[in-house]
């Protein structure tokens, strides 16, 4: 393909200029010049006529082969064209930490062992890679089934991950994750900050399905934010992470269900702010959480509601927490029913 050779600081506004004249190949690459390092190469397409190709030496050189855009451009290094033409490949993938988790379906599932391959070497990054076979039972763990991991690397399911600049470590086969609702946690810490501005000291927070933390660790690294509060979950291995992602003496963290702590005096009456994230069960556990608030506190949980539902639940909630209650629909869940956030209103 021809190119122009142009000095390396006129690179940027040559671009601009063929760009501008459409003369650019798509994708266009510029490159070293390799006759002079202080020269680049531009690309140029066959039908240009622009004035720049008589005030610069043109030179002809192979194209480099396009960038892989996706782990399906490396099928081929592991299957037949015959193969990769036939198969229906999956479009999504989800990122955790240096994993990622993959739903195939029974055609996909044959040539798993290629697609974990080919995602490796898509991915530079990603450690090892799983079929995603659904979330299983009430702590919401996943089903993995290990595809392919980098050479010389572990795979195990363990990982790190990055939230808001903050680090947190996981395991999706055994606790709960998802970065989807990283954004409702950001809305958490504004909420935090809010109801220590009108008390004017730092406040309790009660967390009883915190999970591996990552609605706590923002509050925890907000300094004045917190005074005594309380972590909790079910499953003891969400514990351990609790321990190890937000363990201060600030925290109380204990394997509890969450629906018991009413009965410990110590936690009765003690938080501003309580949240309630069991999105399938939030409504019914509700009037069991309540006594842990402080007079005036603050509820912020998020609940999975059927359209059909929808009176109901909103009725519900106001009578356990109050007229002022907001419930705000914040993404779709399935074609008959969203997450919703409630929150009850912030003191007055
Ligand atoms: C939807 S997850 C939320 C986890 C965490 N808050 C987050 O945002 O990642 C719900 C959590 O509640 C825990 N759980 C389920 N039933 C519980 C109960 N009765 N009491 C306390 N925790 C429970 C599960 O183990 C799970 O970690």
């Amino acid at each position: 393909m021809r190119h122009l050779s142009v000095p390396s600081r006129e690179t940027q506004s040559i671009l601009c200029q063929l760009k501008a004249a459409a003369a650019l190949p798509e994708g266009a690459r510029v490159r070293a010049d390799p006759t002079d390092e202080n020269r680049r190469l531009i690309p140029v397409i066959d039908s240009a006529t622009v004035d720049l190709l008589t005030h610069y030496p043109v030179i002809h050189v192979d194209s480099p082969p396009p960038s892989p855009r996706s782990y399906r451009d490396h099928l081929n290094n592991f299957l037949s064209q015959e193969i990769i033409e036939s198969v229906d490949w999956p479009t999504r993938h989800e990122f955790v930490g240096d994993l990622i988790l993959i739903k195939l379906d029974t055609s996909q599932r044959e040539y798993g062992d290629a697609i974990g391959q080919a995602l490796l070497n898509q991915h530079k990054r990603t450690r090892a890679v799983f079929e995603d076979k659904g979330v299983t039972g009430d702590f919401r763990v996943r089903d993995l089934n290990l595809l392919a991991v980098r050479e010389g690397f572990s795979p195990t399911t363990r990982t790190k991950i990055v939230e808001s600049g903050q680090e947190l470590w996981t395991d999706p086969s055994s606790v709960y994750y998802s970065s989807r609702l990283s954004h409702e946690r950001e809305g958490t810490l504004e909420c935090a900050k809010r109801i220590r501005e009108h008390l004017g000291r730092p406040i309790s927070v009660c967390d009883p399905y915190a999970g591996v933390g990552p609605s706590l660790l923002p509050l925890v690294k907000e300094s004045g934010l917190l005074g005594e509060s309380f972590a909790g979950d079910l499953n003891p291995k969400a514990v351990e992470f609790l321990h190890e992602n937000i363990g201060t003496e600030k925290f109380t963290i204990e394997c509890v269900d969450a629906r018991t702590l009413q009965s410990t005096d110590s936690l009765r009456e003690k938080f501003d702010l309580l949240l309630v994230n069991i999105p399938h069960d939030a409504i019914q556990h509700i009037p069991d959480l309540l006594p842990l608030l402080r007079e005036g506190g603050v509820v912020r949980g998020w609940a999975i509601i059927e359209d059909e539902d929808f009176e109901a639940a909103t009725n519900s909630l106001t009578k356990s927490l109050g007229k002022d209650v907001e419930i705000e629909v914040r993404r779709s869940y399935s074609a008959t029913a969203n997450l919703c956030r409630f929150e009850s209103q912030i003191y007055r």
